[in-house]
């Protein structure tokens, strides 16, 4: 893929809107994907458009929402959803790529909660656009052929994804834990089953002050990544960091780069009704077991550390191949 594979991204369009995304916080893959392909250094820059295998369209959702929404009095999408709209249409009808494959060769790649419903409106326009989104949730409309998930990564300010830590796994001494605010349903589930009711099961809304967080999924064998408002969490690949094993709480997420990691060998999957039984389920993992899928998860670390410029395996190559294995399962109609 490194070699062969290439993208041509679109020069239309003028930040901040376009060419640029948030580098930092919950939708930090956003802007990092759309900045590493602006960067001019990126292997996978076609040179020219005939060359390309692929057609990057450079808008920024979270951009949109931040610079037109602000201060936010309403959360009518329609702007959101014209404004995209806009853009594919223009370069629909300034160049020949769209129309040529109908979309099924360009993709976008969002990490805001909206992104799914720019491209309601109009199904038929959008059918065949590869969408890689955080908010993969296929009860909403996500389709995992078509579409790729991104990892939802909490960056710093100015800084990348932070190293890898934890203990060794007979060091770890908290069982599972969790800590997190009430947002959404399935966490509020979480917190009335579960909340300071269990040693083992150590779930919090507020963290103790004298507790850490990072520190405290580094001490734990298992870490509760419950869905929040939408189905995906920075917590997922928090965990992974620190070599926590993953315990995915949420229905309809269709995980990233499921293409190619087989997330059962290192991670367990509780849909939403069985929250009560958390307990029963990870004490019915043996330790053996565990220990398999604790190895596991260290070997995946790789996967969703986030490298500038990007690195072979890393997150953004990861993204890469997702979108080129989607490109590749397409007969474009030319
Ligand atoms: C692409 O198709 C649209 C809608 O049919 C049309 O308006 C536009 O001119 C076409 N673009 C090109 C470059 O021919
Ligand atoms: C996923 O989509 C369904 C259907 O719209 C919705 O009921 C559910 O709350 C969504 N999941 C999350 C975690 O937002």
């Amino acid at each position: 893929m490194v070699k062969r594979f290439k993208i041509w991204v679109y020069r239309e369009g003028e930040a901040p809107m376009v060419h640029n995304g948030p580098m930092k916080h919950i939708y930090s893959m956003e802007g990092q994907f759309i900045d590493e392909m602006e960067s001019g250094k990126s292997p996978f820059l076609a040179q020219n458009p005939d060359v390309a295998h692929a057609f990057f369209l450079p808008i920024s959702v979270a951009y949109i929402v931040e610079y037109i929404y602000l201060p936010i009095t309403t959360y009518h999408r329609g702007r959101l959803v014209r404004i995209f709209k806009d853009y594919v249409t223009v370069v629909a009808n300034k160049y020949p790529f769209w129309n040529r494959s109908r979309g099924c060769d360009h993709f976008m790649v969002s990490c805001h909660d909206w992104a799914p419903q720019v491209t309601r409106d109009d199904p038929e326009l959008y059918e065949n656009l590869i969408r890689v989104m955080c908010n993969a949730n296929t009860s909403e409309g996500f389709q995992p052929r078509r579409d790729a998930t991104l990892p939802e990564l909490n960056c710093p300010p100015l800084k990348l994804t932070p190293a890898c830590h934890g203990l060794a796994p007979d060091q770890r001494k908290i069982f599972a834990s969790f800590a997190g605010g009430a947002h959404g349903n399935i966490r509020e589930i979480l917190l009335k089953h579960w909340k300071e009711k269990d040693d083992e099961i150590q779930v919090h809304e507020y963290l103790p002050e004298d507790q850490d967080y990072t520190k405290m999924m580094g001490q734990s064998k298992f870490c509760l990544c419950p869905s929040g408002y939408e189905v995906a969490s920075p917590r997922v690949a928090e965990s992974i960091f620190a070599g926590c094993v993953p315990v995915i709480i949420s229905d309809h997420y269709s995980l990233p780069f499921s293409d190619v990691l087989d997330w059962s060998q290192f991670s367990v999957q509780i849909p939403v009704e069985k929250i009560p039984e958390i307990k029963t389920i990870l004490r019915g993992i043996s330790y053996n077991k565990y220990l398999k899928m604790q190895n596991r998860v260290k070997k995946v670390q790789r996967h969703f550390v986030l490298n500038r410029p990007a690195k072979p395996f890393d997150v953004l190559h990861m993204v890469l191949h997702s979108v080129w294995l989607r490109r590749l399962n397409i007969r474009v109609p030319y």
